[in-house]
């Protein structure tokens, strides 16, 4: 029986998100059901009981809706629809259902920073300077010299903006000319996308990762690019409407900025803007101890009743395995320890569970069109997009038609979930085992965080009363003293139960998490 309401609003310090573990399905490249060489929605509710195994309690889809695919989904053409090549609504509807059986909650990616060129919105905009949406983008006229309005220039090279010849003024994109920038002033805007929100909340989606969330609003004036501080009306409208729900819904922004206080002051005062911000400077951070410096000041920095965010992969930034960790599975360990047992939500990329790689690709394989234009200084985002690797059967159990995977596959002989889960000592069951933990100790999930003192290459920290994690990122055997209680888990070969009194001896990259530590 399915209840009405499987998720039960948890208080505003004790929701499921917080002490849940996020995953980000690509879908294209999660589980294809039709042999067409594309996952799609039927793929990934045949794959849930993998997700459910391993621990997860929600989802976040990279985009579901129509798009051209100048962009791979992120140019939507319709946004209360599904791609036709990703399923129907009612496959949609039913991974809603299937997911929540299992206690797992679907989140949507939302894109409100730019629509496809070929959103009837667009197409509206552009027919004429007098067209009733033509206020919806962001146009200017040509500069003294007839060239752009200024110098910007879109994240994917080249202007920013791109000449509308019939009307003789230029749109605004950041990022492709077949993304037009929608403009956040105009409040019509702003009441079409509240009923994008509720037409989803309506159908259960959970929440939404936002796409490009800092950067939605422009200067009115056009002088600078810099997040401006009206985005945070938006974020204030969204969430009041995301709290209208029961169970509540969450917003999870894709809060692209260099500066933690920048990030940080995306919660606003901690319960009335976004409920999660991605943190790109810890993502882009080393691997290496100076890791902790960015989790202090994230610590410092969000406001009391706000919650971290830590994640190492993603479709844009890369797979840590290759990344933080160079394919070594020591390290690929040891930087799972560290997202399962910080503060904050872990979100898991798909595939990092089994260490997953990224893949070599031939110049013809490219279908980004980041790495079709930079190729071949930066081959771009398709080799962290690869299909994911479920067994060593010819189409990696990704795809059994005959058409080939839209993508070519990584290393599906050497690296699979089937494999992986017949072996009890593989990144698989040590990344559920590790899940297992965070689900059985309390202040894994919500103690405060405090780093301990601890050797140079190492890091040491405290969750609440019950809980240490030490970490060695470094290639030395290191010394850390003053632990004492029992291994509830190690990237190493010690086993879970096993006694540490007083010092621990780390080889390189190993970590262990030691439960009632006494001082
Ligand atoms: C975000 C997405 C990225 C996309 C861009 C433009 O950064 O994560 O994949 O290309 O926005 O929508
Ligand atoms: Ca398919």
């Amino acid at each position: 029986m399915i209840s009405p309401s499987p998720f039960p609003n948890g208080s505003a310090t004790n929701s499921w998100w917080r002490g849940g573990v996020l995953y980000q399905v690509y879908v294209r490249s999660f589980a294809d059901s039709n042999g067409d060489g594309v996952g799609d929605l039927a793929g990934l509710i045949g794959r849930l009981d993998h997700l459910r195994w391993l621990g997860i309690d929600g989802v976040w889809l990279s985009p579901t809706m129509p798009s051209p695919n100048a962009d791979w989904g992120y140019d939507v053409a319709h946004y209360t629809e599904v791609d036709a090549e990703l399923g129907t609504l009612g496959d949609l509807d039913r991974l809603v259902a299937d997911a929540g059986r299992r206690g797992i909650r679907i989140l949507l990616d939302l894109v409100p920073n730019h629509t496809s060129d070929r959103h009837p919105w667009f197409v509206e905009a552009r027919a004429s300077r007098e067209s009733a949406r033509r206020d919806w983008y962001v146009w200017a006229d040509p500069g003294a010299d007839g060239g752009p309005p200024n110098d910007w220039t879109s994240v994917f090279d080249g202007p920013a903006w791109t000449l509308d010849e019939p009307t003789g003024q230029y749109y605004l994109h950041q990022f492709l000319a077949e993304q037009p920038d929608l403009n956040w002033w105009n409040d019509a805007v702003r009441r079409a996308f509240d009923e994008i929100l509720r037409f989803w909340f309506d159908r259960g989606v959970a929440g939404f990762r936002i796409d490009v969330a800092h950067s939605i609003v422009k200067d009115s004036e056009l002088k600078t690019l810099d997040t401006q501080p009206g985005v945070h009306d938006v974020f204030r409208r969204w969430r009041t409407l995301a709290d209208g729900y029961d169970p509540r819904r969450i917003l999870l922004g894709e809060t692209h900025v260099r500066e933690l206080e920048l990030m940080a002051s995306f919660y606003g005062k901690g319960e009335d803007e976004l409920h999660l911000a991605f943190n790109f400077p810890f993502v882009y951070a080393d691997f290496d101890a100076g890791l902790a410096e960015v989790v202090a000041d994230t610590e410092r920095l969000l406001p009391e009743t706000s919650w971290p965010v830590w994640t190492a992969s993603n479709h844009d930034a890369g797979r840590f395995p290759t990344r933080w960790c160079a394919g070594d599975d020591a390290r690929t360990r040891l930087a799972l320890m560290a997202l399962l047992t910080l503060r904050g939500t872990p979100v898991l990329y798909y595939g990092d569970e089994i260490g997953m790689t990224e893949a070599e690709l031939q110049p013809e394989d490219l279908r980004d069109p980041v790495g079709l234009r930079r190729w071949p200084k930066d081959w771009g985002r398709d080799p962290m997009r690869t299909p994911m690797q479920w067994s060593s059967a010819p189409g990696g159990g990704f795809t059994d038609g005959g058409a080939a995977p839209w993508l070519p596959l990584g290393d599906f002989e050497g690296r699979n979930v089937e494999d992986q889960r017949a072996d009890p000592t593989s990144i698989l069951s040590y990344t559920r085992d590790l899940i297992g933990v965070r689900r059985r100790l309390q202040d894994l999930r919500d103690g405060a965080y405090e780093r301990l003192p601890s050797p140079a290459g190492t890091w040491v920290w405290r969750r609440g009363a019950s809980v240490a994690v030490a970490l060695n990122l470094s290639g030395m055997r290191t010394r850390v003293q003053g632990l004492t209680g029992a291994v509830a888990a190690s990237t190493g070969p010690t086993r879970p139960g096993a006694a540490v009194a007083g010092d621990v001896w780390l080889a390189p990259w190993e970590g262990v998490v030691v439960e009632n530590p006494s001082p």
